[in-house]
């Protein structure tokens, strides 16, 4: 059999688009797209035809024949073929699977045959054969992902020979269903679509300060108080899963070969519990559900048996439902301060003979651990539980960094990996200027993709404590379900590789090549995964002479297209080559095109052509600001306008308006309250000038330079310009001391950052730039003084 690199079947295939236009592939279905990669692969030649009457063999296995079904009933789907499952050799145009547990591969490892003739498809166990399976429909044209019925595709397998097992046995990825809720429905989309990509475990994070979502029929108040929330706005945001429900997404994962790890939060980040039952927590105050996020200082008592008699029957409670022997006992951000003034908590820590707050909290998680072992579970924790010691069986899952990972695999425990400058897929894909607001940070999925699960500090003797590695997805800002795609997909593709195909096979330009294909894939299961999009200018570009505006990508795309005439783009516009010079108004409206003919959404960007604003002759000017305050609840500007009376003061600078920052684990509504910021910014000299803010509104010169009315005030996503001469200029800033989507504007320093269009760095505008009205002569300046 002769032997074909990967390359040289692309041009194999392009002989074959001459000799037969049926055959013709589109350019993501060209070459192997497999993914995750596959340990060994060669290709070899020929092409295995599916069609209505290719059988599926299968040795009388009952495990086997369900694989089977699952497969054959997706093929379905896209084809429109009933394949026949039968225990009957077939001469040609089979798929057969079977168990071999003679071969050398790990329990999820496979052997895939392919030939003009039929499959072959072995595993060491079942699990092994459905990754084998859908190692064979990433052979296939993408569109075999599809729910619809595809018409004019020829179903085609490339022969190969394919020898495949896993690097890691824990390829995961966490949902936080608290924060925001997630439907069962949108729970099942994320496991279709992650086993596809052969990941195999769920962290499900089910309990937090926000929101308690699961049933426990023992305390029905977890979900009748601890299940919702009314935000400071009114907003009610509520949900839980019954545990019905919770057994019909286990089994679903389970026919997916997904274990579901629960996660129950202790001893912190259990406010909803709190609020159910305040007897549980050291004060017992009267709680709500927390509206805004952080970390709360309010948690279970350590000194309480109850406590740990509650806890103990909400394990009890749920054994039945999570049949997988890993449990998450959560542990992290967990503040001491209530512990530290508690008498029932001190006399605990006197009668145990703890030193400190973190040996109490070690005392809470090894109790706890032992209640997961009375049922044969074992206990994972977040890598602050190493903080006061741990067990010599617990299990630590790394996420402030790979510190606790490196620690615990040294100390000879098991680990997994999910530190957040790497993992944590609630950071940007794009520019954060441009994509939906979330907390923070820039994570490509390049970064993702070169993660390397095995630190170069863990001793090698130790490395095989690292048990894999996992994404995770925090809720706060995933403020409609499907942003839980955009969020994920495809960086949680990235895990599934870099879990599962050695470290020397994988090449990332090669992977983005295979995302083309990939992304199809997901439009078959509709996912709302993130598209990037044309970055670099901001959504309003003023300019005096004429404006350049150039644009690129965070990852290859197949082409920017755009508009000048405020149509919507489509895939016959005017293809981007270049930057763009305008010397007139206009708005441009402007989007990405993927391989498949998919558009991303549309940015529309307005381009002006404007005139130097005079700067303002004031006589008598003083350093400084004046703002007036009015107490109250204002969610948007328009409510200012029910505002009849002002307090006013100076200030000397615009974040002197907030001396009240503070990184609030209560919210104090005292300080609800609406400041309007009045004096004049001395401009340095002429220019164009962008201004970005996270405060409500920037107002230069009687103009509204930045509205993030509607926004959470977390990342200006507004910024805008204006033409100004050299000298003073009005300046308004309106802050709104509010709370927004779980958003504290408490947390915003006041500032406004600016900078000349010919500078690439915004600067704050500083104490020395605004200034006020003067009234005392003493106080008298010109601007250029
Ligand atoms: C975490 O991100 N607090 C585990
Ligand atoms: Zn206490």
């Amino acid at each position: 059999m002769k032997i074909r690199s990967i390359f040289t079947l692309s041009l194999l295939l392009v002989v074959l688009v001459s000799c037969n236009e049926k055959h013709k592939l589109t350019s993501y279905n060209q070459g192997i797209n497999i993914t995750p990669k596959p340990q060994n692969l060669v290709v070899n030649e020929g092409m295995f035809s599916l069609d209505n009457t290719t059988s599926f063999i299968v040795t009388d296995n009952k495990e086997l024949k369900s694989v089977a079904n699952f497969f054959t009933s997706k093929i379905k789907q896209s084809t429109g073929y009933e394949l026949i499952v039968t225990n009957d050799n077939q001469d040609r145009n089979f798929i057969s699977i079977s168990l071999n547990p003679e071969l050398a591969l790990n329990e999820e490892g496979y052997t895939l045959e392919s030939t003009s003739e039929g499959v072959f498809i072995e595993g060491t166990t079942a699990k092994g054969v459905f990754y084998g399976l859908n190692t064979l429909m990433q052979l296939l044209p993408a569109e075999i992902e599809s729910q619809s019925k595809i018409d004019h595709i020829s179903w085609q397998i490339p022969a190969v020979s394919i020898t495949d097992e896993p690097r890691f046995p824990w390829r995961g990825f966490h949902l936080d269903v608290c924060r925001h809720f997630i439907s069962v429905d949108q729970v099942k989309k994320h496991l279709d679509l992650l086993s596809i990509f052969k990941i195999n475990k769920f962290h499900w994070h089910i309990t937090e300060d926000q929101g308690w979502r699961i049933e426990i029929k023992k305390y029905p108040k977890l979900t009748s108080v601890g299940g919702t929330r009314t935000e400071a706005d009114g907003s009610v945001h509520s949900g839980f899963y019954t545990q019905e429900q919770i057994k019909e997404v286990v089994a679903y994962a389970a026919e997916r070969y997904i274990d579901v790890i629960p996660e129950i939060e202790m001893p912190g980040h259990a406010l909803a519990a709190l609020s159910a039952y305040p007897n549980l927590s050291c004060n017992e105050g009267t709680y709500t559900p927390r509206i805004i996020w952080g970390v709360e200082t309010d948690v279970f008592c350590a000194g309480k048996d109850e406590v740990f008699a509650f806890l103990e029957d909400v394990i009890e409670e749920i054994v039945p439902l999570f049949p997988y022997q890993y449990y998450h006992l959560g542990g992290d951000e967990s503040p001491k301060e209530r512990w530290k003034t508690c008498n029932r908590c001190q006399t605990r820590m006197n009668t145990a003979g703890l030193h400190d707050e973190h040996e109490l909290q070690s005392y809470f998680m090894n109790r706890m651990e032992g209640v997961l072992k009375k049922h044969g579970k074992k206990m994972v924790g977040w890598d602050e539980i190493l903080e006061g010691g741990i067990s010599d069986t617990a299990n630590v899952m790394s996420w402030r960094g790979e510190e606790g990972g490196i620690a615990a695999a040294n100390a000879g425990n098991d680990v997994i990996m999910a530190p957040g400058a790497w993992l944590y897929l609630d950071k940007y894909e794009g520019d954060y200027k441009i994509d939906p607001v979330t907390i923070g940070g820039l994570l490509p999925i390049e970064k993702v993709y070169g993660y390397e699960p095995i630190p170069t500090d863990i001793d090698s003797s130790k490395a095989h404590h690292v048990l894999g590695a996992q994404t995770t997805m925090w809720s706060e800002y995933i403020y409609e379900e499907t942003l839980s795609e955009y969020r994920m997909y495809p960086r949680a593709i990235a895990l599934a590789e870099l879990t599962w195909t050695n470290k020397d096979k994988k090449d990332y330009k090669d992977f983005e090549r295979r995302l083309n294909n990939q992304m199809v894939r997901m439009d078959g299961h509709d996912i709302n995964y993130y598209i990037p999009l044309p970055e670099g200018p901001t959504s309003h570009i003023a300019f005096i002479d004429s404006a350049v505006l150039e644009f690129t990508t965070p990852r290859p795309v197949d082409r920017i297209v755009y508009t000048l005439n405020k149509s919507e783009p489509n895939l016959d516009s005017k293809v981007y080559s270049g930057p763009l010079v305008f010397d007139q108004d206009v708005t441009i409206k402007i989007a990405s095109v993927l391989p498949q003919g998919k558009m991303s959404k549309v940015r529309t960007i307005k381009v002006e052509k404007q005139t130097l604003s005079p700067s303002i002759d004031k006589e008598q000017i003083a350093p400084g600001l004046i703002t007036k305050t009015a107490y109250g609840k204002f969610l948007s500007t328009a409510d200012l306008n029910s505002i009849d009376s002002w307090t006013e003061k100076q200030i000397d600078s615009l974040g002197e308006a907030n001396r009240t920052l503070h990184w609030g684990f209560v919210i104090d509504e005292n300080r609800f309250r609406a400041e309007v910021i009045e004096g004049y910014i001395d401009i340095p000299e002429d220019g164009v000038y962008f201004f970005s803010s996270n405060q409500d509104q920037v107002w230069i010169d009687n103009a509204l330079v930045v509205n993030n009315d509607g926004y959470v005030k977390r990342f200006s996503q507004n910024d805008g310009s204006k033409a100004l001469a050299k000298g003073l200029h009005k300046l308004k800033v309106i802050y709104l001391n509010n709370v927004y989507r779980g958003w504290a504007s408490d947390w915003n320093t006041i500032e406004v950052k600016f900078r000349k269009s010919t500078h690439e760095e915004f600067k704050p505008i500083t104490s020395e730039m605004v200034y006020r009205d003067g009234t005392d002569k003493s106080e008298l300046l010109t601007s250029n003084q």
